[in-house]
């Protein structure tokens, strides 16, 4: 993964090269804005999880919870709920999306969020100052992962957890990958190919699809499982919205009317009472600092 210089102002204490200087870039631009405006379709899209995650990080009355790569923020509200007498801590090197999720925590009025704006591989989390630290889909975007995850086993105390879920690899036996390939060949041919930013960060979301790279990641952790999960990731309340959503992903895109009803039929069969809704892979992780 690219990394690049970024150049330091009088007012910015951060280093002047940062690992992550290009995802940086990607998420405070206009990919980190996108999911920030479509935060509620993002959420839904990825809400099959909540349920597996949470199951997984079993978080008490009075836990500790980091939640790495946090966005918006609606994992870390529902961890904080969780914690009840705890807390809940969301890291986030988005600037557009960290703004988001304090202008929901304060409408929903909890109490026992806050939000740290830092890149997880380097931030310096309080040594042993997490139960549980966990991910839905924060985790990918590191350019060194081992140190990343070093510095978050760091944050936790010894036997404290570590629970994310992260994309298995793109497979035409996969509904969500097979109608996203042919949607992404139907805009191509009409020169409607995603920014470079967002290819970068598409890219990134793959980096821990193999468990050999999860587990070489995970060096630091001890009782590392990895089990596969089959969800329905949701796109949009019928094929028109859900196009409507995936249109606006290359806004500048001039796209006919006959793509836009061709991408519809694409999305058709996987239309039901609950929206267009598609299976998808990932895998949910677990592991533990050492005692
Ligand atoms: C796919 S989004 C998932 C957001 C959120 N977990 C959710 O479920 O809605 C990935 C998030 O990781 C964040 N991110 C990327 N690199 C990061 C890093 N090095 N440190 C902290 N956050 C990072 C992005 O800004 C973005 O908010």
């Amino acid at each position: 993964m690219t990394t690049h210089a970024r150049p330091k102002s009088r007012y910015d204490t951060r280093p002047a090269s940062l690992p992550n200087a290009r995802q940086e870039a990607i998420w405070n631009g206009p990919v980190g804005r996108h999911w920030a405006e479509q935060q509620d379709r993002y959420d839904a899209m990825s809400g099959d999880l909540n349920d597996h995650l949470f199951a997984a990080a079993a978080i008490g009355d009075g836990d500790r919870v980091l939640d790495i790569g946090c966005g918006a923020g609606t994992v870390t509200r529902i961890a904080a709920r969780l914690a009840g007498g705890g807390r809940a801590v969301g890291v986030d090197i988005s600037e557009p999306l960290l703004a988001r999720a304090r202008a929901r925590t304060a409408a929903e009025g909890v109490p026992n969020v806050s939000y740290e704006r830092g890149d997880a591989q380097t931030h310096p989390f309080p040594a042993g100052g997490y139960d549980v630290a966990i991910s839905r889909g924060g985790v990918m975007f590191f350019a060194d992962h081992a140190a990343a995850f070093g510095n978050i086993a760091r944050a936790l105390r010894p036997g404290g957890r570590l629970v994310f879920a992260c994309p298995q690899p793109a497979s035409p036996d996969i509904e969500e990958s097979r109608a996203l390939g042919t949607l992404a060949s139907l805009l191509g041919a009409q020169g409607a190919t995603a920014s470079p930013e967002s290819a970068d960060a598409r890219a990134a979301m793959a980096s821990l699809s193999d468990p050999r790279t999860i587990r070489a990641a995970l060096a630091a952790y001890t009782d590392v499982d990895v089990t596969a999960l089959t969800i329905e990731t949701y796109w949009g309340k019928d094929p028109s919205d859900a196009v409507g959503f995936l249109l606006s992903r290359t806004p500048d895109a001039a796209v006919p009317r006959v793509t836009r009803k061709a991408m519809e039929d694409v999305l058709s069969p996987y239309a039901g009472g609950r929206g267009v809704r598609m299976k998808a892979r990932v895998w949910l992780v677990t592991a533990a600092r050492p005692s």
